[in-house]
């Protein structure tokens, strides 16, 4: 008997999240977040669902804050890039790739999250310096605290707002000894956001 619709979507979302799963698993729990903080990208990921639920965000910023630096993951010689001075724009690598199977309202705030950092800076006399020494570090690479117009055009953009609610989140999410959210709770998140079965 053929599988209903119903069964094939449950199975390729399930097909893609084990995808996602093996990359937090493999590299993801091995590589240290950004490469020099007290993190892995696994915890960080984690943690930042964690603030997001804790906030009760919808679900697809949860699955926003898990994935929104997977690109780091994909892209695995972007850590030498930054360690060589250059941005390797994990945001939109990672972006780009989720795109595949996610919905705007995941992808672009992830898109966004660095720019929301510039913004911040730009915005938040105290938001600097309560960032971590890496996250300094990397703002020069990225483009440095946004001038006034470009703060302007980033108010007016669509998902502007969800990036910096997804931006919080980051910065709040490299304890390393904070308790983990259960992976496959989190995980249910990006089975229920997957929007495009496209396999
Ligand atoms: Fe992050």
């Amino acid at each position: 008997m053929e599988a209903s619709a119903t069964e094939n979507d449950a199975a390729a979302r399930q097909v893609i999240a084990d995808h996602i799963r093996t990359l937090f698993e493999g590299h993801g729990s091995r590589q240290w977040y950004d490469g020099y903080e007290a993190v892995s990208q696994t915890r960080h990921a984690l943690q930042c669902a964690q603030n997001a639920i804790a906030t009760g965000a919808e679900e697809r910023l949860v699955s926003a804050a898990f994935l929104h630096d997977i690109g780091h993951l994909i892209d695995l010689n972007g850590r030498d890039k930054f360690q060589s001075g250059s941005d390797a724009q994990h945001e939109e690598v990672g972006a780009n790739w989720l795109g595949q199977w996610f919905p705007p309202s995941v992808t672009e705030p992830i898109r966004w999250h660095v720019a929301a950092k510039r913004y911040l800076c730009a915005t938040e006399p105290s938001y600097h310096a309560s960032l971590s020494l890496v996250s300094q570090r990397s703002l020069a690479l990225q483009g440095g605290v946004m001038f006034a117009g470009e703060c302007m055009a980033f108010e007016k953009m669509r998902f502007s707002a969800d990036a910096i609610r997804l931006r919080r989140w980051d910065d709040h999410a490299k304890d390393p000894e904070k308790p983990l959210p259960d992976f496959q709770d989190v995980m249910a998140y990006i089975i229920r956001s997957v929007h495009v079965p496209a396999i």
